[in-house]
């Protein structure tokens, strides 16, 4: 297991907290697959669930869009946190595939590390402020 939920990671939206644990859930299968370490070709498993992963994440961050809308969340937040999204999806979209090929439980573990700081820090820094705002503006 690359990466595990703990209550610090609760956003105060239940829909937010299970996506983010289906994201868990996807980089640690991702990670398992990996650790088999048994000789065999899993590149084709290793890239359907990557791409899952890649789709859910992009229907993750629109749904955070549409709350930043609803729940009028300040301008200057949703740029930053557009951005981060943008900038997420392409780095994700750069991973060089090829290299996945030639050297699968290297590469892999470096996208893993990869993915698992970057939504380390997307949950406990970028969307537990909205989620402090939401907080604040359901008293
Ligand atoms: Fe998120």
């Amino acid at each position: 297991m690359i990466i595990k939920w703990k209550d610090d990671y609760s956003c105060y939206d239940l829909t937010i907290d299970q996506q983010h644990k289906k994201l868990i859930d996807m980089i640690n299968q991702m990670s398992e697959i990996v650790e088999l370490n048994d000789g065999c070709d899993r590149y084709d498993e290793i890239i359907e669930l990557f791409e899952e992963l890649k789709s859910y994440t992009v229907y993750h961050f629109n749904h955070e869009e549409e709350l930043f809308d609803q729940n009028q969340y300040d301008s200057f937040n949703i740029k930053i946190q557009k951005l981060e999204h943008k900038s997420f999806i392409n780095k994700v979209s750069a991973i060089n595939l090829r290299e996945v090929d030639e050297d699968q439980i290297g590469a892999v573990r470096k996208i893993l590390d990869f993915l698992s700081v970057w939504l380390d820090h997307h949950i406990l820094v970028t969307d537990r402020k909205f989620g402090a705002f939401l907080q604040e503006n359901a008293k």
